[in-house]
């Protein structure tokens, strides 16, 4: 056996795996999918797009991508039989472990992707990105009694999200507000979910069961939770001209200040810089209350922290875009989690395609191994 290698606590730098499905490059402020801008591609394309991009490998050209919608949009629909389930699986706990268990219920084939051809996983891997959010609306109703509202193949999936979980048809804007947030987010680096989809995925499991996994380690606070408390914060600071005495008291209890800071960039996330545009967009006492904050927490942030460089994150205007579109921030990791979908998938079937089992080692530093003769292995004692 090879030697153990000590590798940093939470494998922070190590290279686990290679992947072509995209790559962030934290001290240059860029990362891209399969090689193209993804702040370029929220600009300029369709979710759809960037889906066929992941999946397939390429930009699709406009008569594939209608296809390739209208396959997509065909796959949309609630499974037979789960919406009787979906009050008692909506009470089954907050929306992200309600949506884990819904996928588990959602009757794909739960063969191991071992067992199936290239071309049967592909297929597995597109129903259920199309899935997640007819899935993530539903629970949603459900938790309030209201009956899923059924999907619309004739419009993207961002747009339809948002129609499944509110009930009314964005207008254009505001779903192409929420469409740019899901291009950002589809993948980001060898993140906890996509790690964990793909060690899932080493095992040869079903594809439902690594995505079951992806949303498990994303629903930790540490991970997909915190948009929803960059919202909390502007509803507490209220006014503009509570801002900075907002700010300085809430820094000086030693607080952090929510959508601020990145394990990996050191510039401004690039996410932030599209997000904010979009936000801009669509205008209104919001944004304008959140520019103020981002500029005043920018000022404080950098006279406390001049070497660190805390930037704005990718979640400070998430958190006002998705909640200026309507959908309500309880259901905005699970928002997270129809982009991520995507990511997920695109990683499973690459780990299929090259796959070997992911299964690192542990150093041992419990007490010593026990001999049968009642004697101790040598170095610790009880
Ligand atoms: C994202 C985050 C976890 C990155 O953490 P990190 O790179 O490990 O940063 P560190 O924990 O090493 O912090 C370094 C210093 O900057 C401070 N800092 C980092 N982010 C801060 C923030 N948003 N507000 C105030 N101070 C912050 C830390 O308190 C720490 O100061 P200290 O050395 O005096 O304790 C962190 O910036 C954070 O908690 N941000 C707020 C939550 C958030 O927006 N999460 C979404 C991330 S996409």
């Amino acid at each position: 056996m090879a030697p153990l290698l000590d590798v940093p606590p939470g494998l922070e730098g190590v290279v686990a795996a290679e992947t072509a499905v995209g790559d962030v490059l934290g001290d240059a402020g860029v990362f891209h999918y399969r090689g193209h801008s993804a702040p370029e591609l929220a600009r300029t394309a369709s979710f759809e797009a960037v889906w066929h991009l992941l999946h397939h490998g390429t930009r699709p050209d406009p008569d594939t991508l209608r296809r390739f919608r209208a396959d997509t949009a065909a796959l949309r629909v609630l499974p037979p039989g789960l919406a009787e389930a979906l009050p008692l699986i909506a009470r089954s706990g907050p929306p992200m472990a309600a949506l884990r268990t819904a996928l588990s219920l959602a009757g794909q084939d739960a063969r191991p992707w071992l067992d199936l051809a290239p071309e049967a996983r592909a297929a597995q891997a597109l129903r259920l990105v199309a899935l997640t959010p007819v899935l993530a609306a539903a629970i949603w109703r459900a938790r309030d009694g209201q009956p899923p509202v059924p999907p619309d193949p004739a419009l993207g999936v961002a747009a339809d999200f948002v129609r499944m979980a509110t009930g009314a048809t964005p207008d254009e804007r505001a779903a192409r507000a929420v469409e740019q947030y899901l291009i950002l987010t589809v993948d980001h680096g060898f993140n906890a979910s996509t790690f964990t989809a793909r060690v899932v995925a080493s095992t040869g499991a079903d594809l439902t069961a690594a995505a079951v996994a992806g949303i498990a380690a994303l629903s930790g606070p540490l991970h997909g939770g915190a948009p929803s408390l960059v919202v909390d914060m502007l509803r507490d600071i209220g006014t503009r001209d509570r801002v900075r005495p907002w700010l300085e008291a809430h820094l000086a209890a030693g607080r952090r200040v929510m959508g601020f800071g990145h394990r990996v960039y050191r510039t401004e996330d690039p996410r932030s810089a599209v997000l904010k545009a979009t936000a801009r967009a669509i205008g209104g006492p919001l944004v304008e209350l959140a520019v103020d904050v981002e500029q005043v927490a920018l000022e404080i942030l950098d006279s406390r922290y001049p070497e660190r460089r805390l930037r704005t994150n990718v979640e400070f205007y998430a958190g006002v875009v998705l909640h200026l579109v309507g959908l309500p921030p309880a259901l905005f990791p699970a928002t997270f989690a129809v982009s991520r979908m995507t990511g997920w998938m695109a990683h499973v079937l690459e780990q299929a395609a090259a796959n070997r089992l992911i299964r690192p080692s542990a150093r041992y530093v419990g007490p010593s191994w026990d001999r049968q003769d009642g004697s101790r292995d040598e170095g610790r004692d009880e």
